[in-house]
């Protein structure tokens, strides 16, 4: 017999709780004829949207337990991102069944639109150690956004709340670059602090893993468009490719050039 659907006096289902009917509405091609890939052109960059939402939310959490020196915490909040990561990287790959040919159909359509604009990609990068200054031309985008801006101006990022927990904890004694690098050396020396090097390890980890989106990303855009330039008016592949240096952790990247094996 088939189960009976259990309704309750607050009429939840599982389409009224997920808003199903407004999310699958939320697809609307612009090509005429539609192009049969622009729904998983939009699908794939929605469901990034939604991934980012997520992604921004616990690198806020993974800040305030590094703050409140929160270890464990920090640690289910950085192997969250970690995996949320290695599916944005993948998802690339279902991208990838469309053909060049397939994405001319309606890459006209799309100007002057670009990930380029994506404003949450940039808050995560914010959050993530970039400098806001170097953001502002994007709240222009969206004027809502410039009160998330300074949001984030004030709200601090995640390398400084890291730095900050290392002088709290007494491992470094000021921000210098020197401070900092000693500090990690002992760190990744010394038994005793397993614990904070296992951290070090994750946030350096989260940096590879940004790194390797942007370089899967960069891959795919050729694969797909060559040297065109971009539909946000960047040179694109060249563009792309001057980003793969950005790294927010320099201090973990230099000290694995200092370490032996004592
Ligand atoms: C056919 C697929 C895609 C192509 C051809 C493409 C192409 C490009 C190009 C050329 C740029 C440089 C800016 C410009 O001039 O437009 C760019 C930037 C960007 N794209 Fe894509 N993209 C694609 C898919 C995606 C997807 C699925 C995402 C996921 C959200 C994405 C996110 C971004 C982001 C965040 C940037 C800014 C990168 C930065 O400035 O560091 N793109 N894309």
């Amino acid at each position: 017999m088939n189960p009976k659907i259990p309704l309750n006096d607050k009429g939840l289902t599982y389409s009224s709780y997920l808003k199903v009917k407004e999310l699958i509405s939320l697809q609307n091609p612009l090509s005429t004829p539609v192009a049969h890939d622009e729904l998983l052109f939009i699908v794939i960059h929605q469901v990034y949207e939604l991934w980012f939402k997520l992604t921004i939310f616990e690198l806020k959490s993974l800040i305030a337990n590094l703050d409140q020196d929160n270890v464990n915490q920090s640690f289910h909040n950085l192997k969250r991102v970690s995996e949320i990561f290695k599916v944005l990287v993948q998802q690339l790959d279902i991208l990838e069944t469309m053909t060049p040919t397939d994405f001319n159909k309606f890459r006209d359509n799309l100007n002057p639109a670009s990930g380029f604009q994506s404003l949450q990609f940039r808050e995560l990068e914010i959050i993530s150690g970039a400098n806001v200054a170097d953001y502002e031309r994007f709240a222009t985008l969206e004027p809502e956004w410039m009160s998330n801006l300074s949001q984030l101006a004030t709200a601090g990022n995640l390398p400084q709340s890291f730095k900050n927990f290392l002088l709290k904890r007494k491992l470094i004694s000021d921000q210098s670059h020197e401070n900092i690098l000693a500090g990690l050396l002992e760190i990744y020396r010394n038994p005793k602090h397993q614990q904070v090097q296992s951290l070090c390890e994750a946030l350096i980890g989260y940096d590879e893993q940004l790194s390797l989106w942007r370089f899967r990303h960069v891959q795919m855009v050729e694969r797909m468009i060559g040297m065109k330039k971009g539909t946000g008016g960047s040179l694109g592949v060249s563009y792309l490719a001057q980003t793969l240096s950005k790294r927010f952790f320099p201090e973990l990247w230099e000290l694995r050039t200092h370490l032996s094996n004592n």
